[in-house]
């Protein structure tokens, strides 16, 4: 069996700022409130008119990871691709993505766990490494979350939280057992599904119901998330899988050099910090800049951390997310 490690990482966010302060122009909300729930002061939303899409700007933050990986696109094997807010209800943004790169045919595929999207993702191509099947996988996390989110105060409780942008990795064949992916820990618990959704429209809820009820007081257009109940459970969650990656691998917690949480909300990973006795430097969080961006989330800050020169050769890194479905889990990697 192989092992697998991140050899290139890439990220690309739209240009266009939106502050708290902007938010509170066109909703009932103040930086204040924003900032002292959730740690955000500002995200980016793609610019009304842009060519930015969820498939374009995984495929830009693509293209710095495989050049940093020292390898051509032709050498890609294989893509998956994590979103949400895919470019169509399908195809999947992966063979978009397939397409943008000019890889004249490879295998993409498409993830659909949300917040957790990366570390799935992740998880899926350390297996493919593992058996040899490839040698090079491009995993992206990319999402256009502002086209869709609810700008009024109706929507105030969701759409302040979340962000655009895009983040990626190559995965690739690692010959040293004690480098790279060392384990990863995947769940799910579908009785909360509806806790932090969108409904509709969808097969519940087909196109041409929708149209002929032409309603425009329907949320159900919108994302709905269940705040409080998200929070309680992610907190034991996050805990939980960080705590099974470790014990995997017979590492403690002071084990741990460099913690990269989901940037769900400041405050979750204020908790996970404290409840495993890390210092600032040991935890790194980009939410203030970018909110949450959900399965980009990680890589964003995966490679913003690494541009820092926060993540060196041999350090033990963890990956942790949590989030719709509701789906959580953990990554262990030795840099
Ligand atoms: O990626 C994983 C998924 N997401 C998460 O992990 C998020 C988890 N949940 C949270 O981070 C928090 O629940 C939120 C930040 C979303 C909300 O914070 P909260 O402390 O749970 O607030 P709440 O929903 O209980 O609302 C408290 C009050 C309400 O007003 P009343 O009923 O007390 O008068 C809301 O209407 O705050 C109001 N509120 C706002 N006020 C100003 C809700 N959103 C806003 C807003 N600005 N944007």
């Amino acid at each position: 069996m192989y092992q697998s490690r991140i050899s290139g990482l890439g990220k690309y966010l739209p240009e266009n700022v939106v502050t708290n302060k902007d938010l509170s122009k066109i909703m009932d909300t103040s930086d204040e409130w924003i900032q002292e729930r959730t740690g955000i002061r500002e995200r980016r939303h793609i610019r009304k008119g842009s060519e930015d899409t969820t498939a374009s700007m995984g495929a830009a933050a693509a293209r710095i990871a495989i050049e940093r990986a020292g390898i051509q696109t032709e050498e890609i094997e294989l893509i998956l691709f994590a979103t949400l807010s895919p470019d169509y209800y399908f195809p999947g943004s992966g063979v978009l993505v397939q397409e943008l790169l000019e890889i004249p045919t490879c295998p993409a595929m498409d993830i659909r766990n949300q917040c957790s999207g990366f570390i799935y993702a992740l998880s899926t191509a350390d297996q493919f490494i593992k058996t040899g099947m490839y040698k090079n996988i491009l995993v992206i996390g990319s999402e256009n979350h502002s086209g869709g989110l609810d700008m009024t105060t109706r929507g105030r409780g969701v759409s302040v939280i979340f962000g655009d942008g895009a983040g990626a990795a190559v995965i690739t064949r690692e010959e040293n057992p004690e480098r790279g992916v060392l384990s990863s820990h995947l769940h799910s618990e579908g009785k909360f599904a509806e806790e932090l959704s969108l409904i509709g429209p969808s097969t519940n809820r087909w196109v041409p119901e929708i149209l002929e009820a032409n309603d425009p007081s329907d949320e159900s257009y919108f994302p709905f998330m269940n705040g409080q109940l998200v929070f309680k459970n992610a907190v034991v969650r996050f805990s939980e899988v960080i705590m099974e990656g470790l014990q995997a691998n017979k590492l403690s917690p002071e084990a741990i050099d460099m913690l990269i949480p989901h940037q769900a909300n400041l405050r979750i990973s204020q908790f996970v910090q404290k409840k495993f006795g890390l210092q600032d430097h040991q935890v790194y969080n980009n939410i203030q800049h970018y909110g949450n961006t959900t399965a980009g989330s990680i890589p964003i800050a995966l490679t913003e951390a690494w541009e820092e020169g926060q993540v060196k050769e041999g350090d033990l890194l963890v990956l942790a997310a949590f989030g719709s479905g509701f789906t959580w889990g953990s990554a262990i990697i030795r840099w």
